[in-house]
C-alpha cells in the first residue's frame, strides 16, 4: 500500500502565534490524544494542539478527569506529536501533578517538554497557581492558565456549569487573569465565561494570548474539543461545541455493515485475501 507523506509544514511556534495575534487573525487550537487524529490535524493546518486530561473521559472513559496520571499524558502525548511534528503542542497537567508544589510543578512540566517534544504546558487556578506558572516560566517551559470552569474543580464549582454569571465572580477571573499574565503566562484559556467578560480579558491583556472555549468570539483564538466536533463522545454533547461531522454515526455505520457481512459471509471478498499458486499448494499437500 502507498504511504502518505505528511505534507511539509512550517513549524507553528510561540512567534509564528504572537505573529498572528498582531494581524488579527484568529488561532485554531484542538485537543487530540492519539497518533491518526494528529495526523489529521496536522494536515488540517491546525495551529495548536491540546492534549488534555479530558482524555480520561474521551479514551479512557473515567467519569472525570481527577484519575489521569502524568504516566497516561506522557504516553499519548508522544503519541499526538508522532503524528503532528509541526502544531504548536501543550500538554495538559493532569490532578495533583502541580497542585501540591512548586517543584512538583516544575518537575512534571519538564517531564511534558523532554518526553513528549511539548511547545507549552497548560494548567488550571487562578491567583494561587500563579506562584506554579512563575516556577515553570522561570525554568523556560512556556506556560498556559487555565480560568473559568476548570474540570479538575468540578466538585467545588458545583458541576459542568458557566462560571463568572455575577459581577462579583466575573471580576475574581479578570483578576485571576491579570495575576496569571504578571506571573508569565504567555497565554490563558477561558472555559466557559460569558462573552463579554472573554472580550473584557482581550481587550485588558497586556502580551498575553486569550483563547476561548464556549466563551465567545472575542478573543485571540477558540479552542473545541475533538470528540465533540465529531459526535464521537456518547455521554453528552456540551451546548458551547459544534458539530462540524458525524463521525461517530459513519463510525457505527460501518461497524453494522462488517457484523452483517461476516454474519451473511459476504466479507471477505476475493480482494481481501491472498491465493497460493497450484504448484505451493501441491507441494505443501505432500509435505504435510
Ligand atoms: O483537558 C482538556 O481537554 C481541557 C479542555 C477542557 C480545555 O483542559
Amino acid at each position: 500500500m502507498a504511504e502518505t507523506q505528511i505534507q511539509p509544514r512550517k513549524k507553528v511556534n510561540l512567534p509564528t502565534l504572537f505573529k498572528k495575534v498582531q494581524e488579527g487573525k484568529p488561532i485554531t487550537w484542538l485537543t487530540c490524544y492519539d497518533y491518526p487524529t494528529a495526523y489529521l490535524q496536522e494536515q488540517a493546518g491546525v495551529d495548536m494542539i491540546l492534549v488534555g486530561d479530558s482524555l480520561g473521559m474521551t479514551m479512557l472513559g473515567y467519569e472525570s478527569t481527577l484519575p489521569v496520571t502524568m504516566d497516561d499524558m506522557i504516553r499519548h502525548t508522544q503519541a499526538v506529536r508522532r503524528g503532528a511534528p509541526n502544531v504548536f503542542l501543550v500538554g495538559d497537567m493532569p490532578y495533583m501533578s502541580y497542585q501540591p508544589s512548586v517543584e512538583t510543578a516544575i518537575r512534571n512540566a519538564g517531564r511534558f517538554m523532554a518526553e513528549a517534544s511539548c511547545d507549552a504546558i497548560k494548567l488550571e487556578g487562578g491567583v494561587e497557581m500563579a506562584d506554579r506558572i512563575a516556577g515553570i516560566v522561570r525554568a523556560g517551559i512556556p506556560a498556559i492558565g487555565h480560568l473559568g470552569l476548570t474540570p479538575q474543580s468540578v466538585s467545588a464549582l458545583g458541576g459542568y456549569r458557566l462560571q463568572g454569571k455575577s459581577a462579583l465572580q466575573a471580576k475574581k477571573i479578570a483578576d485571576d487573569a491579570k495575576a496569571l499574565e504578571q506571573a508569565g503566562a504567555f497565554a490563558i484559556l477561558l472555559e466557559m465565561v460569558p462573552d463579554r467578560l472573554c472580550q473584557l480579558i482581550t481587550q485588558r491583556a497586556d502580551g498575553c494570548i486569550i483563547m476561548s472555549l464556549g466563551s465567545g468570539p472575542h478573543a485571540h483564538g477558540q479552542l473545541l474539543i475533538y470528540h465533540d466536533m465529531f459526535g464521537l463522545f456518547p455521554r453528552f454533547k456540551p451546548r458551547m461545541a459544534k458539530v462540524f461531522g458525524e463521525a461517530g454515526k459513519v463510525i457505527l455505520e460501518g461497524l453494522q455493515a462488517y457484523v452483517k457481512e461476516v454474519s451473511e459471509s459476504t466479507f471477505p471478498a476475493p480482494e481481501n485475501w491472498f491465493g497460493m499458486p497450484d504448484e505451493a499448494y501441491e507441494e505443501l499437500l505432500k509435505l504435510l
